[in-house]
């Protein structure tokens, strides 16, 4: 994909629904009783991989698109699949759905893309053996693929070092079926989409600060579902309607839940035009249209507990501290080495290309911002936020930026392209 310098972005998009959300209504719909009706579903690879692994245990699931419909068979319902599943390039499918298997009376081997096969599972596999389950990694290197044998579970109260909803909603699902309530405290916040949701369904939960406590054997029952636009794909446009100039876009229906707003209060905070209108809220989700005008920037620093609330946008926000004026300093986000790629690592090397001012750090990186980015050619490294934070920072650079490999948007926003070229017309 070749993209070249905007002179303005202008007019409304809608971005598609939430794939942490959409992930989330396969495997509560298919843990519940009856139906479960999802409308704006992400048609993502991610959210279809988890929709293949539970049709794989029986579980019927119709997507014509406009709307998922999900027959519930409750927390029992599963059945042994006859084929190894496959969770894709999707960390949220492999996490989140041990936690289910590792309750099941069957035996499930999981694996997932190269990518997936070099990401830890240790974070899952430690707490979830602690509960009973006996998992291993089939190539004993703490990855996937994992072989999981589900067992009667007891409930635990589970420490977690890092601040990881996956790993978070991975021991609340599993704690669905122990024996006693299980409580999740992690270091700072991170998403709680599960928690929300598991209320939704009808399942109790009760949040305290860094701790979440699930009680057992709910009973789930199927919903109607509207999954809200996905802030962290709406991110990409909130960054190119304040970088590029005489832009202003409206982004309509995004999904604002505190724990995912990270980056509005970066943006704000770095002095970027950006108005909340229409605020709402839909099954427990708040949601907002966000109004974007090209703004003049400040860099800031960027760490602790506001991290794991824009996590997936440490990409897009490297970006925008090259266009800012002054330094930009990112830490305490040591977690972006093992996502979809190295992302700290593969930002710098794309930046320092691009001709920007950006040094490595232990945890994150600093930004001297103000220096005038140059296009280069750019690997996505199959990561498809490396691929659309890229494609937005070429908005602003001199001559032609390629970004190769780019159809890994596909991942989690795949008419990503499109709608960035309405936004030029
Ligand atoms: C996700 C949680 C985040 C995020 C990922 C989706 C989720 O991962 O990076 O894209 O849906 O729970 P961690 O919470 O493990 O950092």
């Amino acid at each position: 994909m070749n993209i070249t310098k905007a002179s303005k972005l202008s007019g409304e998009i809608t971005i598609p629904g939430d794939k942490s959300i959409s992930h989330r209504t396969i495997m509560f719909g298919a843990l519940a009783k009856g139906t479960t009706e999802v409308t704006n579903f992400l048609q993502g690879a991610d959210c279809l991989s988890t929709i293949d692994c539970f049709q794989k245990m029986g579980i019927e699931i119709e997507n014509s698109h406009r709307v998922v419909i999900i027959k519930g068979k409750g927390l029992n319902g599963l059945t042994k699949p006859t084929q190894i599943l496959d969770a894709g390039n999707s960390g949220t499918t492999t996490r989140i759905m041990s936690g289910i298997l590792a309750a099941q009376p069957f035996e499930t081997k999981l694996t997932g893309d190269a990518s997936i096969q070099r990401r830890p599972m240790g974070r899952i596999i430690k707490p979830l053996s602690q509960m009973g389950a006996s998992i291993t990694s089939i190539n004993q290197n703490g990855c996937a693929p994992l072989s999981i044998q589900g067992r009667k579970l007891s409930g635990i109260h589970y420490h977690s070092n890092v601040a990881s909803a996956q790993v978070k909603s991975a021991i609340l699902l599993a704690g669905l079926y122990g024996e006693g309530q299980t409580s999740v405290t992690e270091p700072y916040v991170s998403r709680n989409h599960t928690e929300i949701m598991l209320k939704y369904f009808g399942g109790e939960i009760q949040t305290n600060d860094t701790t979440a406590t699930v009680t057992p054997n709910p009973n789930l029952v199927g919903q109607k579902v509207t999954v809200p636009g996905d802030i962290s794909s709406a991110a990409y446009f909130i960054a190119a309607g304040l970088i590029v100039p005489n832009s202003e876009i409206l982004i309509k229906n995004v999904g604002i839940n505190p724990t995912r707003d990270g980056i509005i209060k970066v943006c704000q905070e770095m002095g970027g035009n950006i108005t909340l209108l229409n605020m709402n809220s839909n099954n427990g989700e708040q949601t907002a249209d966000i109004l974007v005008k090209s703004s003049d920037l400040k860099g800031i620093e960027i760490g602790g507990k506001i991290i794991p609330t824009l996590i997936d946008e440490i990409p897009i926000i490297s970006v925008l501290a090259c266009y800012a004026k002054g330094e930009t300093v990112i830490k305490d986000a040591a977690e972006l080495k093992v996502k979809e790629s190295n992302r700290l690592d593969v930002c710098v090397k794309h930046l320092c290309a691009m001709n920007a001012d950006v040094t490595a750090t232990e945890d994150g990186m600093i930004i001297k911002g103000g220096r005038p980015l140059h296009g280069a050619v750019l690997d996505s490294k199959l990561d498809h936020r490396i691929a659309m934070s890229f494609a937005i920072a070429g908005l602003i650079a001199e001559g032609t930026t390629t970004i190769e490999r780019s159809d890994c948007v596909d991942i989690s926003y795949p008419t990503f392209y499109s709608d960035l070229r309405k936004l030029q017309q």
